[in-house]
């Protein structure tokens, strides 16, 4: 990686992150951060963000700051090589989210997929609907896309670390970026999204083979349970409805627990947890042939899974025994995080022509104006 490159990503303190966060961005980001070679890594804790669809619930978002910091600390993203904060704690974000505003037009925002479907779940305004906007899509949610162009040019970030979801609000940076650079001269600079290279990582499903975890729908398996929830949930997964005898054909496509293999499964574990085969293509071969019962497959997953989360747990239990650090962590970061959020905002306002009390010529020629 070259050093020049900053990376930056964050998450909504709305919940405890789950092995889809792990598998789409976390392990990814704690990869790049052993991997070194970049000159800033920031990963933060998008709490303004979380409040544009919880405003009426700010408990909850401040609960939760708690839980993603752990989280972070648990898959091995380190304070000493990562700068953690939190995202309220930068006045400087939501001061370029003002300008960058002039520069999107609400046409444009309308057609924004990810605001686009996140409404279309939500609803707006259907009574006794819980989780809609009761009355109308708020501003600060409607263009929480320009609030995120901020977080993300105000460290001048190359590289966004995302899951596929994200990707519009990359481009929409993007255009952003190169308009703002158009209008007042060369600034800002432009980021690129990294998406994880596997489909099953890109949009890991609920244990019940729904699309996607979700808090409400209960079918995820969070970062954070113990291997004893954790082998509830391995055990009823969703997998081949057709599949009712060991001796049946079974079928991989929408089978659940084979797209966990997909996402989690290393070569080596066939030799440490079932030796029978020599590679996921093998056992995937002999399952559609018929023969290999879903209780075995699973019992695999859940080997692996337990490898991996093993350590993440014991890493969590140490932090929460000292919740008091994890919060100066924050603190430190946050400090650090603004430092580099305001060189990029004087940058800003010097560029746009607001920086009237550093700009000399401006005083000194309308003196001479005047003062003749
Ligand atoms: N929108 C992201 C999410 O929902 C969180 C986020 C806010 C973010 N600002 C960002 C991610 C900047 C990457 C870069 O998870």
């Amino acid at each position: 990686m070259a050093d020049d490159k900053i990376i930056l990503t964050g998450d909504r303190p709305t919940g405890k992150l789950h092995i889809g966060h792990y598998v789409g961005s976390l392990r990814n980001r704690v990869r790049i951060q052993n991997e070194g070679g970049f000159k800033n890594m920031y990963v933060f804790i998008a709490d303004a963000q979380a409040l544009t669809d919880n405003f009426d619930n700010p408990e909850k978002v401040r609960q939760n700051i708690i839980e993603v910091a752990l989280d972070y600390l648990s898959v091995g993203l380190d304070p000493n090589k990562v700068t953690l904060f939190i995202q309220s704690q930068i006045p400087e974000l939501t001061e370029l989210t003002f300008y960058y505003s002039n520069l999107v037009t609400v046409a444009r925002l309308q057609r924004n997929p990810t605001v686009k479907s996140e409404i279309a779940l939500r609803g707006f305004g259907s009574e006794g609907d819980e989780q809609a906007f009761g009355s109308g899509i708020p501003v600060g949610f409607f263009t929480y896309p320009i609030s995120q162009a901020a977080d993300i040019t105000a460290f001048k970030a190359t590289d966004v670390p995302v899951g596929e979801d994200q990707k519009p609000m990359l481009e929409q940076a993007v255009e952003i970026v190169r308009s703002f650079n158009r209008i007042y001269g060369e600034t800002l600079v432009e980021p690129k999204a990294v998406l994880p290279s596997n489909s099953a990582c890109m949009r890991l499903p609920g244990t019940d083979g729904k699309a996607k975890m979700s808090k409400s729908l209960g079918n995820c398996i969070y970062l954070s349970e113990t291997a004893d929830e954790m082998h509830k949930k391995v055990m009823s997964m969703y997998t081949d409805p057709l599949h009712v005898n060991v001796s049946d054909p079974g079928h991989i496509e929408g089978n659940t627990v084979f797209t966990y293999l997909d996402a989690f499964c290393k070569p080596d574990d066939f030799g440490l947890y079932w030796p029978d085969f020599s590679s996921l293509d093998e056992l995937k071969a002999a399952y559609e042939k018929g023969g290999i019962g879903d209780v075995k497959v699973k019992k695999f997953l859940e080997k692996i899974l337990n490898a991996e989360l093993e350590p993440i747990r014991q890493r969590r239990k140490e932090y929460e025994k000292d919740i008091p650090s994890v919060y100066e962590i924050l603190k430190k970061g946050s400090e650090r995080a603004e430092e580099a959020a305001a060189q990029t905002l004087s940058e800003v306002k010097k560029a746009m022509r607001i920086d009237y009390f550093n700009d000399r010529a401006l005083i000194e020629e309308q003196a001479r104006r005047y003062g003749d």
